[in-house]
């Protein structure tokens, strides 16, 4: 294995056995599931610290019968850093601020046609266009389907090992632009045009990022919201963040969930991208899900630089005065 998010999965550092939790792999390069007992309970800080090693590692984790009230998911939220606002554009559950409601049918109220489907499509890292993206999501299912709704995730780091030297030497020196707009081939209704215009966020982030705590490079490109690469002409960028795009979501570096109602999925929201389910239009079952995320930084690509704002403010921890 050479690739360096291999590396960190041999790490002598991350691979210490944790004595409070248990950790079963699910692939050879990203997600594991988690046992860590009662999760609406608060946790001990040994059990915090071994679950943060674990998403370090692992990128995404999972826990299994948590059914957790909305206050619960928060406290378990607090526990890892300051939950935002639910969404800063799409809002938040009536009465608890900090979570986002995942429900089937979101889309609807935003974006009107039809999508130009591409492999990548739906492919994303949470809220992007912000100058500093949220460090983590917190995903709790509650109403699921009895078959489809899967999400997938893809390691970002494993991603950039994948690329050759050369190529990995250009995309480091590369900046791009993210902003919420429709997907391809999509417009979009008057409600999302107003919620844009009153929270406008856009920024450019390098494609490259460096994560403090590992050193690893991140290929940090979210096909959902990364429109462009700054100073290419739109031909050369539209065809280099094609070939990133198909390249962050081969199978290999991805691992795919099955829900259950009180599944919980955590996953660090810098070192991967993930796929909302499509399969469950087709279906007539509905499905809920509730999110929070966590304050994020602002990365730092390979040569120093952070993101900068186009538009808009950073996400900034909820507070009452925030809402
Ligand atoms: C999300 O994009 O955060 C939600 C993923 C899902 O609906 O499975």
């Amino acid at each position: 294995m050479s690739s360096a998010a291999s590396a960190l999965i041999t790490d002598p550092a991350l691979n210490v056995p944790p004595r409070h939790i248990a950790i079963h792999p699910l692939t050879g390069q990203i997600g594991a599931e988690i046992e860590a007992g009662d999760l609406s309970r608060p946790l001990a800080p040994e059990v915090v610290d071994e679950i943060r090693a674990a998403l370090l590692k692992w990128k995404v984790v999972f826990f299994r019968d948590q059914p957790l009230t909305h206050a619960q998911h928060v406290a378990l939220a607090r526990a890892f850093g300051a939950p935002t606002i639910g969404h800063p554009v799409f809002g938040f559950v009536d009465g608890h601020p900090e979570v986002y409601s995942i429900s089937r049918d979101r889309f609807a109220t935003r974006h009107v046609g039809e999508p130009l489907i591409r492999p990548w499509t739906g492919w994303h890292t949470d809220v992007t266009a912000a100058v500093n993206p949220p460090a983590a999501s917190i995903l709790r299912g509650d109403v699921i389907p009895p078959y489809g709704g899967d999400t997938f995730w893809t390691n970002l780091a494993v991603a950039y090992e994948g690329l050759s030297a050369p190529l990995r030497g250009f995309v480091d020196t590369l900046r791009g632009v993210h902003a919420f707009t429709a997907p391809e081939g999509q417009g979009t209704t008057e409600d999302f045009k107003e919620k844009n215009r009153l929270r406008p966020l856009v920024s450019e982030h390098p494609l490259v990022r460096v994560i403090p705590e590992t050193g690893e490079r991140v290929l940090f490109v979210s096909p959902s919201f990364l429109k462009r690469i700054t100073g290419l002409a739109p031909r050369e960028s539209q065809q280099i963040l094609d070939l990133l795009f198909e390249h962050i979501t081969r199978p290999e570096y991805t691992v795919r969930f099955r829900w259950q109602p009180g599944s919980i999925a955590f996953w660090d929201n810098r070192t991967t991208a993930h796929l909302a389910p499509r399969d469950i239009y087709a279906l007539d079952f509905d499905r809920q899900l509730y999110r929070i995320t966590l304050k994020g930084d602002v990365p730092v690509g390979v040569d120093g630089r952070p993101s900068s704002i186009i538009e808009g403010e950073p996400i900034e921890a909820f507070s009452a005065g925030t809402a």
